[in-house]
């Protein structure tokens, strides 16, 4: 049992620090924890943000517990140097196409939310973010025009098989949940979109047991914050994926709250191959000030417990952990609290020994 640890740039390093704490904790028989680099630290000290041996290390894991990367020093760099390439790289050369973002509601943080307290404490979503194509991926570029304007392209598309795999993945995710499934596009203006929501209609044949229907994305990002009790399962394309999910943090609270799973089809002997990361990036104005809340890492890593390493009870006992020092009243300064990096740390291994 193997897994990398890619702690990247800025919180990316201190949010990891405290997560692996917990897994320390657990003493998993014969797990091997094995670090390497990303981002702006690997082309630091190696040239490139995914350096072939970090490549090789995730390929050669279980799991992948995967920081944050991101360095305003290096957003001017040449696109394939920047520290943002590591993580679009990982997940491209893995082939982890499906990314669950579950928002869910925690008991007592109810006004730390952007929403009314009685909205805010419904909220129970997952959304499933698709994460190799869209425009992510496109041919894209930059010219001068004849007209001496500069001008930039990036193409978005879909093909058929990508939707349909993405679909697939949302419609089990949706039978585990309330069976109902939101399909979020833009079909009114996008081809991408009509195919997006033809083949979502195609594949929904399979799941008759399952509720499917559909919005335009400027509407959902509305209904997120007016009844977000509303939405149980969302499937999205890659760009709105990433756009909603961080708004959905605001609902729950704080971007320091939300973990996320990128997986693929790769099956180990524990589960299925995944790279576990907090939604959020490596926040450099708060970077190295024992300010991060943590807690979006700690259940990562939860998640990365149940899914590839078939470890359901561990997931479970981190998640407890984190939910019941939010209801002692543990914040950190995302959550109008003071508690350090380190604090939040200490409390939940503290809580996770008392629960053991
Ligand atoms: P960000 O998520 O890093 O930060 C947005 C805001 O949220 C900041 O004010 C930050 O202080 C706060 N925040 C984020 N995580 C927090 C936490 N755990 N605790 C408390 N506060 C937290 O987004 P950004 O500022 O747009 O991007 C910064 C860098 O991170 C950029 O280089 C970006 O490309 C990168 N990024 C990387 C990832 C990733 O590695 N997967 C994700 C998003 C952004
Ligand atoms: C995320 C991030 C990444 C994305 C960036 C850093 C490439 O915002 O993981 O949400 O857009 O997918
Ligand atoms: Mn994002």
């Amino acid at each position: 049992m193997k897994i990398a640890v890619l702690p990247g740039d800025g919180i990316g390093q201190e949010v990891t620090r405290e997560a692996l704490r917990l897994l320390e904790l657990l003493e998993l028989p014969g797990l091997e924890v094995e670090h390497g680099e990303v981002g702006a630290t690997a082309y630091r000290n190696q040239g490139h943000p995914l350096p072939e041996a970090t490549l090789e290390l995730a390929r050669s894991s279980d799991a992948i517990l995967f920081g944050a990367v991101g360095d305003p020093s290096c957003d001017n760099l040449e696109r394939h140097l920047r520290p943002e390439q590591a993580i679009l790289g990982l997940r491209a050369a893995l082939g982890l196409f499906a990314n669950l973002r579950p928002a869910t509601a925690f008991p007592g943080l109810e006004h730390m939310s952007g929403l009314k307290p009685e909205i805010a404490r419904e909220i129970d979503v997952l959304i499933v973010r698709e994460l190799n194509g869209d425009v992510y991926f496109g041919d894209k570029g930059t010219r001068v025009r004849e007209d001496g304007q500069r001008e930039g392209w990036d193409m978005m598309s879909y093909a058929e098989s990508e939707v349909r795999r993405i679909a697939h993945t949302a419609f089990r995710a949706a039978q585990t949940r309330k069976n109902r499934l939101t399909s979020v596009d833009k079909a009114n203006v996008l081809e991408t979109s009509q195919l997006w929501r033809d083949v979502m209609i195609e594949v929904s044949a399979e799941y008759p047991d399952v509720e499917l229907d559909h919005m335009y994305v400027d509407n959902a990002a509305m209904q997120l914050v007016k009844a977000p009790a509303n939405f149980d399962t969302i499937v999205t394309g890659n760009l709105f994926g990433d756009i909603l999910s961080d708004q959905a943090s605001m609902c729950v609270g704080s971007i320091g709250l939300l973990p996320s799973a990128a997986l693929g089809e790769r099956q180990t002997d524990y589960g299925t191959f995944g790279l576990y990361e907090p939604i959020h990036g490596s926040a450099p104005d708060i970077a190295g000030k024992n300010l991060a809340n943590p807690m979006a890492t700690m259940l990562s890593l939860a998640m990365l417990l149940r899914h590839s390493l078939g470890r359901e009870a561990d997931a479970e006992r981190i998640e407890r952990a984190v939910a019941e020092v939010l209801a002692d009243g543990v914040r950190g300064g995302d959550l109008g609290g003071s508690a350090t990096t380190t604090e939040i740390g200490d409390a939940v291994v503290t809580k996770m020994v008392s629960i053991s």
